[in-house]
């Protein structure tokens, strides 16, 4: 567990659920449960909180013992509307409290979510959330809510692997105690997972490359949420703990970012989603 900067705790790592919907989806978070995910990770916008919470009802595990995460979209980013969405969110998953909800988008152009921001903090204080946070956020935009509220995230969730790896942001994080989470961890199963460097790193200590990627995810303290509708993949993701990379492997791997390498050409600042 790490420690978040309002004195809660996090699991190390996370299940993604995007795409996990319906009768399948209940079926495939079940069984992350099962196989020893205790952090769910969904969002209004991935139309699943519903089949989220069917899981939890369904799962062997008290809902006490999980971290479930949220997101609010930017289309309700007006502090009255803000509140009752996520409501709604809970209202679906059937759960009386998120342990973190996240702004999922800045929108900066928008200039909303400042707006946003305080309605997280007072839902903090009624109790429908533990932990608040961002996704996507750059240095300025969280400057403006230090200044503003004094209050920062907890957690800032942006897109990392090996081919975009967040160093600046990984270090402005750390610095200000906020911990990162990273989105889309295996790059989407995109062609990170056939690159020949992780693919030799994998032989050499005999895991798979998603196990490398994984691995050196937490041994940069950050916080992978890995998404996979298959029980072997689940538990080949959950299985990073029993081996460590060494720095001069970590190393290498680092040396894979650029500056294009984001997998879905979403730059914070530029891309809007509502
Ligand atoms: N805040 C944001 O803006 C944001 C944006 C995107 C995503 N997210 C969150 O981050 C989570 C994870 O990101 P993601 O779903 O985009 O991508 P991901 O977790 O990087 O990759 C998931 C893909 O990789 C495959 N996969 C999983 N484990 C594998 C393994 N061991 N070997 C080979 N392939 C494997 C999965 O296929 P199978 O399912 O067939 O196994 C799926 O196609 C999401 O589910 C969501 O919760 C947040």
């Amino acid at each position: 567990m790490y420690k978040l900067n309002d004195g809660r705790e996090i699991p190390e790592i996370g299940f993604g659920t995007y795409k996990l919907k319906g009768h399948s989806g209940v079926q495939s978070i079940v069984s992350a449960i099962n196989n020893g995910y205790r952090m769910l990770d969904t969002a209004y916008n991935y139309e699943n909180e519903g089949t989220v919470g069917q899981a939890i009802a369904e799962s062997s595990v008290k809902r006490s013992d999980l971290f479930v995460t949220s997101k609010l979209p930017g289309r309700y980013y007006q502090y009255d509307d803000a509140i009752t969405a996520l409501q709604e969110s809970l209202y679906r998953a059937h759960l009386d409290y998120f342990d973190l909800y996240l702004l999922h988008w800045p929108n900066p152009k928008k200039g909303m979510y400042p707006e946003a921001w305080r309605a997280l903090i007072d839902a903090r204080k009624f109790g429908l959330v533990k932990s608040i946070g961002v996704c996507n956020f750059l240095p300025e935009y969280l400057e403006k809510l230090q200044n503003d509220t004094g209050i920062l995230p907890a957690i800032n969730q942006i897109e990392l692997h090996p081919f975009f790896n967040e160093a600046k942001m990984r270090k402005y994080d750390a610095d200000n105690g906020i911990i990162t989470m990273d989105w889309s961890p295996l790059g989407r199963g995109s062609s990170v997972m056939s690159d020949p460097t992780l693919n030799e790193l994998a032989a050499k200590y005999n895991k798979s490359v998603g196990q490398i990627i994984l691995r050196w995810e937490y041994q940069l303290k950050t916080i992978p949420i890995p998404k996979s509708s298959k029980t072997s993949r689940q538990k080949e993701n959950l299985d990073i703990f029993d081996f460590k990379i060494s720095d001069a492997d970590m190393s290498q791997i680092n040396l894979l970012t650029k500056a294009d390498g984001r997998v879905h050409d979403q730059d914070p600042a530029e891309y809007e989603e509502f």
